[in-house]
């Protein structure tokens, strides 16, 4: 999002944090990125924007909103961003003006999803082929929106789409509708044939053509997404765009996401110890409330990766944590054992 003279200077502050959050993004993963997920991640990466799972715009209108929506707020901290599927700009105004209470720092469009699911529903990817139809939802959405940034994430393009008029026309298209930031997943989606996953892996990365659509439209802010798995190529893309957007490396060696942060912002890295220690107490308090350990601790398996020792800390958590029982302790213990095991290898050296 780019500063213009009509802002008030409260808005432009508002929009220099955003961006700033956006510099180093955790990406929207189903079934990964639910609040348990945030809460550890948003400890890794203190001021990074991360995202909610996709959810539809129907099932925010017609569903249970707490159990979808809720727990952002007091537990992962600010930023969050809440992505949207669906291809109703109507719907889709509604489910924002429905989730304002929970307060998401942004909404998302969801135009890069390839899968068969969400094809039959027309949205996530295949709306790349119908940019004026995703302006209409964007305009929509941002008339709903009111202070609150709206987004889109989307593709190089899909099928046989030229991928330089292709896309050009849809970001063009889209920008009509006032939005100013895109996420762009730098492959191409193959809508028939392949799974979602051989989508996130068969179609080559692109980072070139997502460099020329940032020169060509430099008034937008363009972040860049796929295959980022290195803290140093983190640090170099991000100085080439808007930010840089972090998937599953970020999800699969969680202590890779707290050095990119560190590396972008200037920080510390997070000590993993205490990141443990911390989601201890997280999970005892959420196990109070009913929360198996195991819905917590699925997400936190990478953390020590790399650590002598890593391996029987994750067995630990995902073995120990399955009883109803288990609690916070079982990560308390796990993690004890490890540092006392490297503390005793070090005296040993
Ligand atoms: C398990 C999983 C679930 C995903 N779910 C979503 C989703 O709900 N919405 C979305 O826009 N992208 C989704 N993606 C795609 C990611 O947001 C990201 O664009 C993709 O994984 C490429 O980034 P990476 O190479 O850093 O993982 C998903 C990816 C994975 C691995």
């Amino acid at each position: 999002m780019t500063a213009t003279p009509h802002m008030t200077a409260h808005q432009s502050a508002h929009q220099s944090a955003h961006l700033k959050a956006h510099r180093l993004s955790v990406a929207p993963m189903m079934d990964w990125t639910d609040r348990h997920c945030r809460v550890f991640h948003r400890l890794l990466a203190p001021e990074a924007m991360l995202f909610s799972e996709m959810v539809t715009a129907d099932a925010i209108i017609h569903g249970d909103r707490d159990r979808l929506l809720m727990g952002h707020h007091t537990d992962q901290g600010d930023p969050v961003a809440l992505q949207l599927g669906g291809s109703d700009p109507q719907k889709l105004a509604q489910a924002i003006t429905l989730a304002a209470p929970y307060r998401y720092s942004e909404y998302n469009l969801n135009v890069g999803c390839p899968s068969d699911r969400v094809q039959s529903g027309r949205f996530g990817a295949c709306l790349m082929a119908e940019p004026e139809l995703v302006r209409d939802c964007m305009t929509a959405m941002i008339t709903a929106a009111g202070d609150t940034p709206v987004t889109v994430k989307c593709r190089i393009g899909i099928d046989d789409m030229d991928p330089e008029t292709g896309l050009d026309t849809f970001v063009e298209t889209v920008a009509r509708s006032g939005v100013r930031q895109f996420i762009i997943h730098a492959r191409k989606a193959w809508l028939n044939g392949l799974s979602p996953k051989e989508n996130r892996t068969i179609p080559p990365l692109d980072y070139d053509r997502v460099m020329r659509l940032r020169d060509k439209f430099r008034g937008l802010d363009i972040s860049i997404n796929g295959g980022i798995n290195e803290r140093e190529q983190a640090v170099a893309l991000e100085q080439k765009f808007s930010g840089v957007m972090i998937g599953r490396a970020a999800y699969q060696t969680p202590y890779l996401l707290a050095q990119m942060s560190a590396a972008i912002y200037g920080h510390d890295v997070a000590d993993r110890f205490a990141v443990a220690m911390a989601m201890a107490d997280y999970a005892d308090a959420r196990h109070a409330e009913g929360v198996r350990l195991i819905a917590i601790t699925r997400h936190m398996l990478g953390l020590m990766n790399g650590l002598p020792g890593a391996k029987a800390w994750r067995r630990a958590l995902s073995e120990e944590a399955r009883g109803e029982d288990a609690d916070g302790e079982v990560i308390r213990a796990a993690t004890s054992r490890l540092q006392d095991s490297l503390t005793s290898t070090e005296n040993a050296a």
